[in-house]
């Protein structure tokens, strides 16, 4: 088991990747803390995990909210006495051309996608510091490295997440702690098929113009974390790993 003796918060895990990877994590031997802004379907993915692991908890979040960061952090303090992973997972798409695009939307993008990360590793380095340890992975997409049309908002957010990343790799590698991003292609989940309509085509006919002939799935992103997460990757900081299955050739 790669992930045993860990301690991670996972943001997002009631869904889609967060949730894939929650899963892998409890596969590997990691305690998990996962968060989700919808109790719902957090609260049934937590019976689901629940019916073969014992060190799971979930919490409520939106990931824009201080105060439920500081939740988030203590409580996983009080359960299992320190944090060793932290994958800031939570994120919303939207693809608008810009004259249609609100300040409303550029701020809700800003605030889960970018503002989410920041207060994550806000509240997080402390205790990694303390603890001289830790690995942070960011969520950003291959949409923080191309551009395309229709993704000022989505784009811009993910291009900070890249940036975010590298900046405090380099502040926070004296405690021995690593920060880096995820950049995957189209992945099959709810926010994939949102990609796929916004440019009028399925995810199917996308996985057809993919190198490797397929869309990716929660499975192939979910791995590429374990690995960021676990003491395989312990000379692996700053850095961005594309999951694509080729698109960015
Ligand atoms: N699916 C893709 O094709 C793809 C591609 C590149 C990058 N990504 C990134 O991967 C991450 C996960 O994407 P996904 O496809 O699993 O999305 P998803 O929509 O399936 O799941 C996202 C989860 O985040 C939660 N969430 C949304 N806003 C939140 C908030 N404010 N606070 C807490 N939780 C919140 C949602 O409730 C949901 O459970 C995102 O950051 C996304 O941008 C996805």
């Amino acid at each position: 088991m790669r992930l045993q003796t860990k301690v991670a918060i996972i943001t997002g895990g009631a869904n889609g990747i967060g949730k894939k990877t929650v899963e892998r994590f409890l596969e590997e031997g990691s305690k998990v803390v996962f968060t989700d802004l919808n109790a719902d379907d957090g609260t049934k993915a937590l019976q689901e995990f629940q019916q073969k692991f014992s060190d799971i908890h979930f919490i409520q979040q939106n990931v824009q909210s201080e105060s439920d960061w500081a939740k988030v952090v203590s409580e996983t303090i009080e359960k299992f006495g320190r944090i060793d992973v932290l994958f800031n997972n939570a994120g919303i798409y939207k693809s608008k051309s810009i004259e249609e695009t609100t300040l409303e939307e550029w701020n809700l993008l800003m605030g889960v996608n970018v503002t989410g990360v920041f207060l994550g590793m806000k509240q997080v380095i402390p205790i990694m510091k303390n603890q001289r340890s830790g690995s942070i992975i960011n969520a950003s997409s291959l949409a923080g490295l191309r551009g395309s049309a229709y993704h000022i908002l989505y784009g811009a957010s993910k291009g900070a997440v890249r940036m975010m990343t590298k900046d405090i790799a380099a502040e926070v590698a004296p405690y021995s702690i690593r920060v880096n991003s995820t950049h995957p292609g189209v992945i099959q989940t709810s926010m994939g098929d949102d990609v796929a309509k916004g440019i009028g085509v399925t995810t199917e006919q996308i996985g057809k113009g993919v190198p490797l002939k397929r869309t990716g799935t929660p499975d192939d992103i979910a791995n590429a974390v374990v690995f960021l997460a676990s003491d395989d990757s312990t000379y692996i900081t700053g850095t961005e790993i594309v999951i694509d299955g080729g698109l960015n050739i």
